[in-house]
């Protein structure tokens, strides 16, 4: 019986912001191995990199062709490979992989085009291979709690829904074109790099993927206005959303809301009662029933579901956060391919990961918003 993956990542660098917390979830529960890369594009970042993290030399590899090639011909090759490089490289390197027979996780946005996003649902399938898109905030136990709640009925049919992602770290580049500073900011506010949407591609998709997941309802159609404040991409965004149970909500998401660092904040309204949960304080969730004061539910409790329980780590009142997200993602996802491996039945909650699915919904929700914004806000179907 295999116990242990072997993985790859193509981007995160030691100067990288995401792969260094991949690298961190992955490790967290002992069965993932990381044994090849291709970390930077340029030679010496690369090596570096690879050496830091104590990688043979003839697996840090000088670009992802190379890698998927010669990882799928070794026996003792990499498993899947997580994707944490830029927007623009999602696609292709994915495309690469699957196409060597290794499972992908993949970093959102999964691809530019819906058209690349269901081709690479299309070769998934025709391998049987997993896929995996990182939308981490899913990952969150109280979140998973939220989702548990909704299922169960206990905030009854949802009615609104009002979810904000609000930031401020991109506010110096109002009024600033070419001269900005952020370095995060550089490949994000470039279409050849970011695609066609900086702040609804790079958060907006998140509101869209955790109001999903908890609620179960998909966008069937909505209204946006994106603004762009003299930048080739979007800055700021107010989305009112049609469900598919025809409910409606609004979504909020912006990088120039000055006092919001990461404010990712869901607020699910049903006929019964209402759900709160906030990202920069994600061991709770308030729970409202109808005609009844404010319950507060905190991670690891006796009385919070099984679906949340198992994913806790440390009792509560230690609090858990973005690493233990990213962790439970990995924990579905690697326990997922350890069974698929073994050749073992999936139960329940063994594909509760971001699927492929949920990425080709992101890349739509991003293009639907780009049309409404062109037609001056008007309705537009998603699908
Ligand atoms: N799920 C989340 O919560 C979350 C959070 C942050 C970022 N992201 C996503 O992760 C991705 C990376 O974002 P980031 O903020 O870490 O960016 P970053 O700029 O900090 O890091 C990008 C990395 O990709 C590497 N890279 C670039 N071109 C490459 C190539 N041709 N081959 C190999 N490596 C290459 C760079 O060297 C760098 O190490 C983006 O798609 C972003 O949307 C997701």
């Amino acid at each position: 019986m295999i116990k242990r993956l072997n993985y790859g990542m193509v981007g995160g660098d030691l100067n990288a912001f995401i792969g260094g917390v991949h690298r961190v979830a992955a490790s967290f529960d002992g069965r993932t191995q990381l044994a090849a890369g291709c970390f930077n594009p340029n030679a010496e970042p690369n090596k570096e990199c690879g050496e830091f993290l104590g990688l043979d030399s003839d697996r840090v590899y000088k670009d992802y062709v190379e890698m998927a090639a010669k990882e799928s011909a070794r026996e003792d090759g990499i498993n899947f490979v997580t994707i944490a490089a830029p927007n623009n490289m999602h696609y292709l390197v994915a495309k690469t992989f699957l196409l060597h027979g290794i499972n992908v996780l993949c970093e959102k946005p999964l691809s530019f085009e819906v058209s690349e996003g269901e081709e690479l649902k299309k070769i998934a399938n025709e391998k049987g291979l997993l896929f995996a898109v990182n939308y981490a905030y899913s990952g969150n136990n109280m979140v998973k709690e939220a989702r548990e709640l909704v299922e169960q009925g206990v905030i009854g049919d949802i009615i609104n829904v009002n979810a904000e992602y609000l930031q401020e770290w991109l506010i110096d580049d109002i009024g600033a074109g070419d001269n900005t500073m952020n370095k995060l900011s550089v490949w994000r506010k470039d279409p050849k790099l970011s695609g066609s949407s900086n702040c609804v591609g790079d958060i907006g998709t998140h509101i869209e993927h955790t109001v999903s997941y908890i609620t179960g309802l998909k966008v069937k159609r909505l209204a946006a206005k994106m603004d762009y404040f003299g930048q080739p991409l979007d800055l700021n965004a107010n989305i009112l959303v049609e469900f598919d149970n025809g409910s409606h909500g609004v979504f909020s998401s912006s990088q120039v809301c000055v006092g919001h660092m990461n404010g990712l904040v869901v607020r699910i309204f049903g006929t019964k009662g209402s759900i709160e949960w906030v990202q920069e304080n994600p061991n709770i969730l308030s729970v409202t029933l109808k005609g009844k004061p404010t319950q507060i539910y905190n991670r690891g409790m006796s009385y919070v579901s099984k679906r949340s329980a198992q994913m806790s780590r440390i009792p509560s009142g230690h609090p858990e956060g973005l690493y233990e997200a990213f962790a439970n993602i990995y924990k579905v996802w690697v326990n997922a391919n350890l069974k698929k491996l073994n050749g073992d039945e999936f139960s329940k909650y063994d594909d509760d990961f971001p699927s492929i699915d949920d990425g080709i919904a992101g890349v739509k929700f991003v293009h639907a918003c780009l049309a409404s914004n062109k037609n001056g806000g008007n309705w537009v179907d998603v699908d």
